[in-house]
């Protein structure tokens, strides 16, 4: 088992490359489903939800080959409508097969997806918006089977503007006749990157970035070569870790519109903050200031994904705070961890109240999934002496070359074995 040994207290300087957005590939390589033609995607970054999506994709019949971080896709021979527990359970998108082949196969049968433990997830809205477009679908014994031969478009309201069921359902419509309308669908950056993306293979997609989509059924999608979008999430974590460390740092790759929420709250804190060229440059030199209240919601509002992280810069800000989750029930796994490394942190149902205090302290923790572990991360970048934290794997299922990069931006962080 790998772990993290942090020796904290470092300020952070230098220049980094966002990877590309995880959460944006994810349907983006699905999409590949979609087409017998060449996809070219390049800056795929290495880490374990992307070879799991990969695997799902050569299970399906598509040939993947890399050509350094380039992936290229081949789904002139894909064959398979058919996907079980072992390739679903360790990511959550694997649910997204269930769309791309209905799409290409108008046929499916999934198991159950996995994915980070931090609530319930259900995939009703998913279900109910592919039925809307006249999919039979049954759930029996852990497996999903789907039937699209009588699929058409028509219009789909989702009672939650579900980035998953948003996606299920423009994979499922791009290839079918008439038109699909999805009210109250998710406006996340990655779901406008999936938008183009299929309009480069010859979808006819608008709305994306609004709460409304209109997609017109095309008959088939051609080859496509394309750059995903720089990982939002990724450059808001490495953003916080300045504010908590000090600090001056450029993050290239980035789109400013996608952290605005952040980086407002950020200068609030007394951060600054610039942005020029597809590059964030941030400078702090005090110990920033508590935010009074933050709420998680579906963007553009405050990100769940940076939840963990905000609430580790709380824990050392100068005042109080209290941070609301509003996506997950149980996304709170990483508050017992900070409380063992010194935090004030009180959490009442889906309420934390977090008392600032002046230093964290190493210790041992346990990263109970990927951006609690990340959180955890930063805390011990700032923490009073060692820190190590445990089960990385969930970390490093979504971040290229973490310890690295915080390397090079002069953090004491590395992998060590068990
Ligand atoms: C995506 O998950 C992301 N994952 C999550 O990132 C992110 O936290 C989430 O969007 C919200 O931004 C990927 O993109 C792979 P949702 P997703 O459907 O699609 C409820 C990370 O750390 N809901 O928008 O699963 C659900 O329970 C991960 O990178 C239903 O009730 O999120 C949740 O409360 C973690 N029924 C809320 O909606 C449904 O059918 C948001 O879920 C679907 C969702």
């Amino acid at each position: 088992m790998k772990k993290y040994l942090i020796n904290g207290g470092n300020s952070l300087f230098g220049e980094i490359d966002i990877e590309s957005s995880k959460n944006g590939l994810l349907p983006i390589l699905s999409a590949t489903i979609l087409t017998q033609e060449e996809c070219v995607i390049h800056n795929v970054p290495d880490f374990l939800d992307i070879k799991n999506m990969v695997n799902i994709l050569i299970h399906t019949g598509l040939k993947c080959k890399y050509d350094g971080n380039t992936l290229v896709i081949n789904g002139s021979n894909a064959n398979c409508n058919e996907v079980g527990l072992e390739l679903t359970s360790p990511l959550r998108s694997s649910i997204y097969t269930m769309g791309a082949y209905l799409g290409r196969f108008k046929k499916a049968k999934i198991s159950y997806p996995g994915g980070c433990d931090i609530g319930i997830r259900p995939i009703d809205l998913h279900i109910r918006g592919l039925k809307d477009l006249g999919a039979k679908i049954i759930e029996q014994h852990g497996n999903i089977y789907c039937d699209g031969s009588e699929m058409r478009g028509d219009k789909v309201f989702l009672d939650f503007p579900s980035v998953g069921a948003t996606v299920n359902i423009m994979l499922a419509g791009v290839l079918i006749e008439g038109t699909t309308i999805i009210y109250n669908c998710a406006k996340e950056p990655e779901i406008v990157d999936l938008q183009n993306f299929l309009n480069a293979m010859g979808a006819k997609i608008k709305g994306a970035g609004s709460s409304t989509i209109t997609i017109k059924g095309v008959k088939k999608l051609h080859k496509v070569n394309w750059t995903p979008i720089g990982d939002r999430i990724v450059a808001g974590t490495y953003m916080i870790a300045c504010a908590m460390c000090g600090g001056k740092i450029k993050l290239n790759n980035c789109i400013y519109e996608h952290n605005e929420y952040l980086i407002n709250l950020l200068s609030r804190a007394g951060c600054n903050i610039l942005y020029k060229d597809n590059s964030i440059v941030m400078e702090t030199t005090r110990r920033p200031k508590s935010i009074q209240k933050i709420e998680t919601m579906p963007y553009p509002a405050f990100a769940t994904d940076l939840q963990p992280q905000i609430m580790a810069l709380q824990c050392v800000s100068s005042g109080n705070s209290i941070i609301v989750e509003n996506l997950y029930e149980t996304r709170y796994k990483h508050v017992p961890e900070l409380i063992k490394m010194g935090a004030n942190i009180i959490v009442k149902n889906q309420t934390a109240f977090i008392n600032g205090v002046d230093k964290l302290y190493g210790a041992e923790v346990k990263a109970s999934d990927l951006r609690a572990g990340a959180g955890l991360v930063l805390a011990g970048l700032c923490a009073k002496g060692y820190t190590t934290i445990n089960s990385i794997e969930h970390i490093l299922r979504g971040y290229d070359n973490f310890d690295g990069k915080l390397q090079s931006l002069g953090a004491d962080i590395k992998i060590i074995n068990d």
